[in-house]
């Protein structure tokens, strides 16, 4: 007899953070664009940068990890950074990703010119400045250090690329935590290059707030980018992003169990990976019933509740999760008009403070370490949402009645 691996050996479906799909579904525009992009670096062409903007787990990191992908595949120098919020860091993260980017080219003779050019920036900014004020601790003095050290860097790599028809392109994942200094660094940078025809590009991707998060950064920086809204897919790629890699691992899903799978995952990608592992390993049946579907059910929802929302409610302080609950509740009384996962109707802040039977000043500093913690945003003013797909769904279902939450009105609580 020979060793037949169990079926659940063979679960293509992998739901968590930046964990690439077994097929990417529903991004052919945004590769395509990538795809033009690079033909028109090559023809010595200009573009705009790309802002992704969307909410928690609908495949931004993965999006960009296959953009660079691209990129790099068709001789363009890329880079790839997590914006952390803390102005070093990002500035360290930078410096040290662009340097890697030129190193990676294939050619060696580009990469020699690349290598010089860096070592002759690292060299001018320290003749600049001298060595007394690089290592002073004056943030202002070490700040505007970095930003001329970061333009220098990224204007020589850039003129040395444009000459051998390449290009930089800069991914940045969670730009909406960028500290202000590099960000607004960044963006002018963008804009100056641009003046100056070389092709430099920073492709990134956040959370919805992120457009408005650079326009307050330079005010221009609407005009430097096309913004894009990632969002749920249509039936017809979720369809495909759940039987493509059933299919190519052998079991496909059957009509009906398809046809659920598609109505229970709303389009939501991090959903359909935790909907097609959990399906996937309740049947031994092929093709994949629909029963699976329904058997299933419980093993996604833990899976989601453990990936997408049980950490995210952990790192909210107390106050922050009364807060959450609040809007919770709000949402739960205000049926979604629309098939969006629900949770997402945003809440009015002054409604919650009412609810929490406070004043909207006294309870504004918990919405700020919420939103500073990504687990809320501003879609308007005086109005917040949730970051994360069917969180309030999760609140109101599964939030651990630890004593820390609020108490007010919660009666479907476990
Ligand atoms: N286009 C897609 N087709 C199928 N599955 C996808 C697609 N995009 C992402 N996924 C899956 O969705 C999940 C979340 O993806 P990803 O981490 O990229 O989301 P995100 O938007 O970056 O989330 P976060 O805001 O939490 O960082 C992963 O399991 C990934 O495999
Ligand atoms: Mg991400």
């Amino acid at each position: 007899m020979n060793d037949m691996p169990p079926i659940q050996a063979l679960n293509p479906f992998m739901p968590g953070a930046g964990m690439r799909p077994p097929e990417l579904v529903g991004r052919e525009k945004d590769l395509e664009t990538m795809d033009r992009m690079v033909a028109r670096t090559k023809l010595h062409m200009l573009d705009r940068g790309i802002i992704f903007s969307g909410l928690r787990g609908v495949g931004k990191t993965v999006l960009l990890i296959a953009l660079q992908e691209l990129a790099s595949s068709k001789d363009m120098a890329t880079a790839r950074i997590e914006a952390e919020g803390n102005t070093e860091t990002d500035y360290d993260a930078l410096f040290h990703e662009i340097t890697l980017a030129a190193t990676r080219l294939p050619s060696s003779w580009l990469r020699e010119n690349l290598a010089k050019a860096i070592a002759n920036v690292n060299s001018i900014s320290l003749d600049f400045f001298g060595a007394g004020v690089t290592v002073s601790t004056d943030k202002p003095e070490q700040a505007r250090t970095n930003s001329f050290k970061l333009e220098l860097l990224i204007e020589s790599v850039t003129k040395e690329l444009r000459k051998n028809n390449s290009g930089l392109y800069l991914f940045i994942d969670e730009l909406q935590e960028m500290s202000e200094e590099p960000l607004g660094t960044l963006i002018s940078i963008q804009h100056r290059m641009g003046q100056e025809g070389l092709p430099f590009y920073i492709i990134g991707a956040g959370l919805p707030n992120l457009p408005g998060t650079l326009s307050k950064s330079r005010s221009y920086a609407e005009r430097l980018f096309e913004y894009r809204r990632i969002g749920q897919l249509d039936d017809a790629d979720t369809a495909e992003g759940f039987q493509k890699p059933a299919q190519s691992n052998g079991r496909p899903f059957s009509d009906d169990a398809l046809k659920e799978l598609v109505r229970v995952s709303h389009g939501y990608p991090y959903f359909i990976q935790a909907y097609g592992k959990a399906a996937w390993n309740a049947s031994d049946s092929n093709p994949t019933p629909l029963s699976a579907v329904a058997e299933s059910e419980p093993y996604a929802r833990a899976e989601l509740d453990e990936g997408l929302y049980s950490s995210r409610w952990q790192r909210a302080s107390t106050p922050g999760r009364r807060y959450l609950t609040a809007m919770a509740e709000i949402g739960g009384d205000t049926p979604s008009s629309t098939s969006e996962i629900g949770g997402d109707t945003p809440s009015s802040t002054s409604e919650i403070a009412r609810r929490l039977g406070k004043t909207p000043g006294e309870v504004s500093m918990a919405r700020d370490s919420l939103i500073k913690l990504g687990l809320i945003y501003s879609p308007e003013h005086g109005k917040v949402a949730f970051t994360v797909p069917d969180m309030g769904e999760f609140i109101l279902r599964a939030a651990p009645s630890d004593g820390q939450a609020y108490d007010g009105r919660r009666s479907n609580v476990d």
